[in-house]
């Protein structure tokens, strides 16, 4: 299947700070700020929802399209994405800009200060998908709001059928904006805290949202997802890991393996099944790509869980 991935690009520059940040912030200085923090460990991690999901598309033998924008040291992660077998032709690096990066500083007691630059991610709306050639399934995630509706737009006038995955943007959407996206989805997914919220912004709940689309899908963390289509709500458990190392990454795993299944042609039950153990590779690595699984072995633990795979 030809699969087109939208979504943000970026970099992860995650930091640890050996103390406490709440002992430098004096309440009897806060009207100047100036605060340098020395940090022992940073790491850089490849980010960014869209090669997350197109990641574990390419591990379970797709050959997905990424299409977004980054910047000038997008070279590394280019040739990585590539070796990973994602194809990147639709990937367009922005000369004079750097790869939208989140800076994160996390304390011993947890508490984190962070900025995201949006960097070349802001030019993600000069991307079209008219002379992308065919597509079968695309994939609307997190990205440049003017992108995201404009994808959207193109997607129904070009009837490719899209996936309209906000997640986090629904913070900072419009009900208009959300709404434009939803209206016409083929799919529509969110974890259950953005699904609330797009009902108080849109209106529109799952009964409403089923009149356009053919499922809304609601991931529930641990306790797994529910797929609502018109006629039945499908219960999808989660696949518990066997260790737990980072979440960074889990909805973006949960949502390549879902694709998988549509892919394959499977039922919206197996497609959420696939999505589950995906999910559950993901929270045992670092970051939302650096786990790995051969297919045989992706089968044999969706089969441990859920029984025979047809594929
Ligand atoms: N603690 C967990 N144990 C097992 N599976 C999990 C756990 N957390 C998440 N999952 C799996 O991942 C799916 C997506 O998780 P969740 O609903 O937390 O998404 P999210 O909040 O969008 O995550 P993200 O932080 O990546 O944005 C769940 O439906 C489930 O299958
Ligand atoms: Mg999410």
């Amino acid at each position: 299947m030809n699969i087109i991935v939208t979504g943000s690009i970026a970099y992860d520059y995650l930091m640890s700070f050996p103390g406490s940040f709440t002992e430098h912030l004096l309440p009897d200085h806060l009207q100047r700020v100036s605060l340098s923090f020395l940090v022992d460990t940073m790491d850089k991690r490849r980010g960014g929802c869209a090669p997350n999901i197109a990641y574990t598309l390419a591990l379970l033998g797709e050959r997905p399209r990424l299409m977004g924008t980054a910047g000038q040291d997008f070279d590394d992660y280019r040739r990585w994405l590539d070796g990973a077998g994602i194809d990147t032709t639709l990937v367009k690096q922005v000369p004079d800009k750097f790869t939208a990066s989140f800076f994160c500083s996390t304390d011993l007691t947890g508490n984190q200060i962070a900025s995201f630059y949006t960097g070349a991610m802001a030019n993600a709306g000069e991307l079209s998908f008219h002379g992308v050639g065919r597509c079968d399934l695309a994939i609307i995630a997190p990205n440049d709001p003017g992108a995201m509706i404009r994808y959207g737009r193109e997607c129904r006038d070009l009837t490719i059928p899209y996936i309209y995955d906000p997640s986090q943007q629904v913070a900072r959407m419009s009900g208009d904006e959300l709404k434009d996206g939803v209206v016409g989805a083929h799919i529509v997914i969110c974890n259950d805290y953005e699904y609330e919220i797009i009902r108080e912004k849109t209106g529109m709940d799952a009964a409403a949202m089923l009149r356009h689309s053919e499922a809304v899908v609601v991931t529930k963390g641990e306790k797994g997802a529910s797929i609502m289509l018109r006629d039945r709500t499908i219960d999808v458990p989660a696949v518990t890991p066997h260790t737990m190392a980072d979440p960074t990454g889990v909805g973006d795993a949960f949502r390549g393996g879902f694709m998988k299944g549509l892919a394959a042609g499977a039922g919206y039950e197996v497609c959420g099944r696939l999505g589950s153990v995906a999910a559950t590779y993901a929270l045992e690595h670092m970051g939302g790509s650096s786990h790995s699984y051969t297919w045989d072995q992706f089968r044999a633990r969706y089969e441990e869980h859920f029984g025979a795979l047809a594929f």
